[in-house]
């Protein structure tokens, strides 16, 4: 039996919700027709699996770039006298190490299809900034090495919180574990249970890749770059990802959006949201009832992981009691929860490392409940030949892109702050009394920004 074989009937057009064809190049909607590819063994299950392919290129061809540049600065460094010679072993050694992760991670990446592309830096920073700022590539990057390098014990004691959870209702036979990043969980999980299918599901294609291959049994190379390197020798180690053994058959990894998740309703008897509930954007009950839809009736839904909620507003902050209490009208019925205090990211070459109090426990879904719609995107957004609306945002942005742009353009190498604000005033965009500070403001902020080393 074909690995698609086992995987086809689990999955559903993640836009209509109809059956869909895999075959070795591709999938495609039996019911919309949408074409999803299959990408160095990876199957595509976006709404817009394009879009979604361009996206990432765009976030690896910002990656490249940033380590072109942080190898180069540290290249820069060599040049300055009276570097002692330990600072220089360490910017040569980092250098080497940026530009050697740098062709391992194309390499890993080629079937993406970026080979060859010459898109500048300043497009893919100005039209995707947002983007890979919040979730570039390397978001949770670190995660790999702990999961297929270093990280046996904080594995084997993740592994014992989720088996803790599960073991009073049995052993599921179909897993899907959501947002699973480099996979390890997955595996063990898999390797641990008589489970007949466990999907790994993330949105991004380095873990994604990662977790697939490693855990089919190929050894990776990859560098690690610690937080707080222990010693010189540690700020860029090459490293050798590698499973315990090659998985059963049944684990499977897929690229998607676990918001808009690419199964048939009711096809899981466990859903697995390891470190994932609290960096979502969606609000929790939303959340809840999505994954409720994904879980045949009286299966499980396994928590496990932090409640540390970003990017939200207050109410959305959500405390371990309000989540309890906010379950059952999300369809859940959730056992006692085990707090357990973990290791995490504990990489031996880095001093920084946190204990975190993980929870842990699993929700019996109970009832169905109303399946959140869908974000609904404008015409002009989903069809590309319709005009834009000159909406008073967009009016308010290109004014002020237009004044940053201006401002920018001032500077010739001879302007000073003074003459500068002298031409705002004769624009009639400010006074020149307030557009002294707020340009010198404004510059400042500008050379703070490019001294600091984004990180993609
Ligand atoms: C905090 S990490 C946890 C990764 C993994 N579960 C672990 O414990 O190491 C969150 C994961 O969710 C993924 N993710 C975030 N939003 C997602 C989405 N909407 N759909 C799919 N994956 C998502 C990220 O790429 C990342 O791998």
């Amino acid at each position: 039996m074909s690995r698609y074989d086992l995987l086809a009937p689990l999955l559903a057009c993640p836009a209509c919700g109809g059956p869909l064809d895999v075959v070795g190049a591709g999938a495609a909607c039996r019911g919309c027709g949408l074409q999803f590819p299959v990408i160095g063994g990876l199957a595509w299950l976006f709404v817009e699996p394009q879009a979604a392919l361009a996206d990432w290129r765009g976030r690896l061809r910002l990656l490249e770039q940033h380590l072109e540049r942080e190898a180069a600065l540290h290249r820069a460094g060599l040049s300055l006298a009276g570097l002692h010679p330990l600072t220089r072993l360490r910017l040569e050694a980092q250098a080497g190490a940026l530009e050697a992760h740098s062709r391992l991670v194309q390499a890993l990446l080629e079937p993406l299809g970026l080979t060859g592309r010459e898109e500048r830096h300043e497009v893919h920073l100005a039209l995707g900034t947002r983007l890979p700022l919040s979730q570039g590539l390397t978001n949770y990057y670190a995660n790999l090495h702990r999961d297929w390098a270093w990280g046996d014990q904080e594995n084997a004691a993740s592994l014992a919180e989720v088996l803790a959870v599960l073991a009073p209702g049995g052993a599921p036979s179909r897993l899907l574990v959501l947002g699973a990043g480099g996979g390890r969980l997955a595996y063990d999980l898999h390797q641990s249970l008589p489970l007949e299918v466990t999907l790994a599901l993330d949105f991004n294609p380095l873990l994604a890749t990662v977790g697939q291959r490693v855990s089919a049994g190929e050894k990776l190379d990859l560098f690690e770059f610690p937080i707080a390197p222990r010693s010189l020798a540690e700020h860029g180690l090459r490293r050798t990802l590698a499973a315990p053994a090659p998985s059963r058959p049944g684990l499977e990894f897929v690229l998607g959006d676990a918001l808009a998740a690419p199964f048939a309703d009711g096809t899981f008897d466990a859903v697995l949201t390891p470190w994932f509930v609290d960096i979502v954007p969606d609000d929790l009950p939303a959340l809840m009832a999505r994954i409720n839809r994904l879980i045949a009736p009286g299966g499980r839904w396994v928590f496990f992981g932090s409640l540390a909620w970003a990017d939200r507003p207050p109410e959305r902050c959500y405390s371990l009691e309000e989540l309890l209490a906010l379950a059952p009208a999300a369809g859940f019925e959730a056992g006692p929860p085990r707090e357990t205090p973990l290791p995490y990211m504990r990489s031996p070459a880095s001093r920084h490392a946190r204990i975190e109090a993980v929870v842990s426990f699993a929700a019996r879904k109970v009832a169905e409940v109303e399946r959140p719609a869908p974000p609904v995107r404008p015409d002009w957004l989903e069809r590309t030949d319709l005009p834009v609306p000159a909406l008073p945002a967009f009016r308010e942005q290109s004014l002020s892109t237009r004044v940053y742009a201006f401002i920018m353009a001032m500077i010739d190498g001879k302007r000073s702050i003074r003459d500068m604000a002298r031409l705002m005033e004769e624009q009639r965009l400010m006074t020149s009394a307030d557009a002294e500070p707020a340009i010198q403001g404004f510059l400042a902020r500008m050379h703070e920004d490019a001294q600091r080393r984004a990180n993609f």
